[in-house]
């Protein structure tokens, strides 16, 4: 069984967002006071979750991916994982997570099925941190990658959403990091949807002269929508994303699901099939159904995003 859409594009992954609260405010996803707390009823429970992983993977979705907002201030984010691994032991499960939390949580995610995690991390100077996520401190983030390394995760993408103004005077100790540590760090171009189309137009720098450099000095491999390069004698590598300057919308493989149980065949479109209330058969042909919606690319160039959700609702 596999899912294919209307332009031969085979579809395998699923994020899913398990929250749209967040113990941060990134300047260019959430509002500085955070966003009104959804009630409970609005938001997929964990049984609900659950069974969208399951019809996904009875359809031929073997990864899954858990964002947020912040998977990790989702009660229950832990359950949700072992049932993900209940379902099957070749679902490759992940988790986008800021690290703040991951001090004590990733030895249990580890043992809760969890196969690998990115952590978003934008600058490595605390101040700079401090500013960007408005609340945050660089130092868990640290530290809860540490902890992440020591529980075994191994792979570990380090995401920095690159901005001019910010962190574009920290490319060469972000590169110089992946020397001694084992981690892929991805550079990725900043979007203009929900809070980052007011950052946009000062902030967006596109990747490609970090791009030149890399060039002339490594070889290039493809992960998923990255492409990475890995300098002589580094042990970690670097990861260039570029939904701007390059587009990867000819082979995107994802569909995504909000929190509130909408499925959105395309992270900028406007379409959104509701999956709530939906089991077994019908929950699968609504997914589906879905994927028969993704659009062939997104319209960023010409007139912009299509959705009006924030980043925070989609998980990126
Ligand atoms: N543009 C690019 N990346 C973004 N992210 C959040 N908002 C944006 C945006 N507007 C990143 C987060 C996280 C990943 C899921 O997406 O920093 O690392
Ligand atoms: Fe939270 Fe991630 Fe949004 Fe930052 S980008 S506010 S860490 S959800």
């Amino acid at each position: 069984m596999s899912l294919t859409d209307l332009y031969g594009r085979k579809i395998k992954y699923l994020r899913l967002s398990v929250t749209d609260l967040c113990n941060l405010r990134c300047i260019y996803c959430m509002p500085e006071n955070g966003v009104c707390k959804k009630s409970h009823s609005e938001i997929l429970s964990i049984e609900e979750l659950t069974d969208i992983a399951e019809a996904a993977y009875n359809l031929g979705i073997k990864k899954i991916r858990l964002t947020g907002g912040e998977p990790l201030v989702r009660k229950g984010i832990l359950t949700l994982c072992r049932n993900i691994r209940d379902i099957a032991d070749d679902i490759e499960l992940s988790l986008t997570t800021n690290g703040a939390m991951l001090s004590e949580m990733a030895k249990p995610l580890k043992d809760s099925g969890v196969n690998r995690l990115n952590i978003s991390i934008d600058s490595f100077r605390a101040e700079t941190y401090r500013v960007i996520t408005r609340v945050g401190n660089l130092s868990n983030a640290l530290s809860g990658t540490e902890a992440a390394i020591q529980a075994g995760f191994d792979n570990i993408k380090i995401n920095t959403v690159l901005m001019n103004g910010f962190n574009d005077c920290e490319i060469d100790d972000m590169i110089a990091f992946t020397k001694d540590n084992a981690v892929q760090l991805r550079f990725i171009e900043l979007m203009p949807l929900g809070e980052a189309k007011k950052l946009c137009h000062s902030c967006y720098q596109s990747v490609s002269e970090i791009e030149q450099y890399l060039r002339e000095n490594a070889q290039m491999t493809v992960d998923g929508v990255a492409r990475v390069y890995r300098l002589p004698s580094h042990k970690g590598s670097i990861g260039l994303i570029s939904p701007m300057s390059h587009g990867f919308c000819p082979t995107c493989d994802k569909i995504r699901v909000t929190c509130d149980g909408k499925l959105k065949p395309c992270l900028h479109s406007k379409e959104e099939i509701d999956l709530r209330n939906l089991s077994g058969d019908q929950l699968k042909a609504a997914i589906a159904a879905g994927v028969t919606q993704k659009p062939l690319h997104h319209h960023l160039a010409s007139g912009g995003t299509d959705t009006s959700r924030g980043m925070n609702e989609i998980g990126g």
